[in-house]
């Protein structure tokens, strides 16, 4: 069985799943609890939390725990926009960012704000004139993704984020999918907001993170409790927590090695592909793009029949995101970079790991071929 669809999600390393093995049973404790049980539950959740910090280089305080990237990035839109909407309630994205950001954005603009999306390039790319042009007196909020999940281009966020906070608005990135792949900074990023997620630095799944930088207005989403600085009410997933801070300092420790890694499988891949199969083309971007992600389309086939052929035969890849997965839509990313419905519906995405290896790639490139001409045959077939 081969997994090239990281993207996805990623196996739970076994450091990880011993850290949390303990707080299932020995430290049960509510870590809200002031006694002994509680206290040694509190203190798993607030280790973690240093370690997330440590991964953002910002303060503990300022590290939100939550139930994963989904909940992260609800958390920052409607959270900033209910805190601050008597200012103003324009918020700028892009067209290309994760559903978990455009669906709360769309509720918000039922509920009054006004959003605006932004183009980007052929290669998913935002341009900064376009931000400076969308900006209005009444613009509160801009999220940008910094590195995209279908196609992995990466953003000039540094530069992007000086134009908004230059101007006093809040800065949210969604870095779920450049967790583990590109160095975090808050500091040299410039941004006010940022939502990690656990399970894709194999950490555990259903936890994450929400870094709100101090002074920043956030009103919460859950309510019913003092736990998360009265940010995000609930008892603590603590296990979970304990799990994803030490995925984060590993992913720190290993960022330079994976990437690597991955570049290396990514470019094998890439090269083997465009010499093996007539017909296709690159939807990531050749520079600026994650290390581990590699998104094609192929003319005349359907990324669904080849993902079904692929995992026939044991390779596991994704036609796009996997909250998409099982959708006959295309995909709005490939469609905002300028590719028509045929094209984006034609496409794979292949994203590899840190488990991944070079024979991997070279079993993936003697099957992928004769997948494509499968397919594509039974296209012409059903058309006759
Ligand atoms: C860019 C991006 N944002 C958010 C999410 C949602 O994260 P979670 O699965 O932790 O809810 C994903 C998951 O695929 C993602 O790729």
């Amino acid at each position: 069985m081969i997994y090239l669809d990281y993207n996805a999600t990623t196996p739970l390393r076994t450091e990880v799943l011993e850290a949390m093995l303990p707080y299932f049973q020995m430290h049960f404790g509510n870590p809200s609890s002031v006694h002994w049980a509680g206290r040694q539950a509190k203190h798993g959740v607030e280790e973690a939390r240093e370690r997330i910090a440590e991964f953002l280089h910002c303060r503990p305080a300022e590290v939100l725990f939550t139930s994963g990237g989904t909940e992260s990035n609800n958390l920052a839109l409607t959270g900033v926009h209910n805190a601050i909407r008597s200012k103003g309630s324009h918020i700028i994205t892009t067209a290309i960012e994760h559903s978990s950001i455009l669906e709360p954005l769309e509720a918000l603009a039922t509920e009054g704000a006004s959003v605006t999306i932004l183009p980007v390039t052929g290669d998913g790319r935002v341009r900064a004139e376009d931000l400076v042009a969308a900006l209005r007196p009444e613009t509160v909020l801009v999220s940008i993704s910094p590195a995209n999940h279908e196609i992995g281009t990466i953003q000039p966020i540094a530069a992007l984020s000086r134009i908004a906070r230059e101007r006093g608005i809040c800065f949210h990135i969604d870095a779920v999918q450049a967790t583990g792949k590109m160095p975090l900074d808050v500091t040299s990023l410039g941004v006010d907001l940022l939502s990690l997620s656990a399970h894709k630095i194999s950490g555990p799944k259903g936890v994450g993170a929400l870094y709100v930088r101090r002074g920043t207005a956030l009103t919460p989403l859950l309510r019913g409790g003092p736990q998360e600085r009265e940010k995000r009410a609930g008892t603590e997933n603590v296990a979970a927590i304990v799990g994803f801070g030490v995925a984060a300092t590993l992913a720190a420790q290993e960022l330079e090695a994976t990437a690597a890694h991955c570049c290396q499988l990514t470019q094998q891949l890439c090269e083997g592909i465009v010499q093996r199969v007539p017909g296709a083309f690159l939807n990531s971007p050749t520079h600026q793009r994650l290390p581990n992600t590699l998104n094609v389309g192929f003319s005349d086939a359907t990324g669904e029949g080849l993902m079904m052929g692929l995992d026939l035969a044991g390779i596991a890849v994704s036609t796009g995101s996997a909250c998409a997965a099982g959708s006959l839509e295309p995909s709005h990313v490939l469609l905002a970079l300028g590719r028509n419905a045929e094209e984006a519906k034609s496409a794979l995405r292949f994203s590899v790991g840190r488990e991944t290896t070079t024979q991997e790639i070279d079993r993936v490139l003697e099957v992928l071929p004769q997948v494509v001409e499968r397919v594509r045959r039974a296209a012409r077939k059903n058309e006759e």
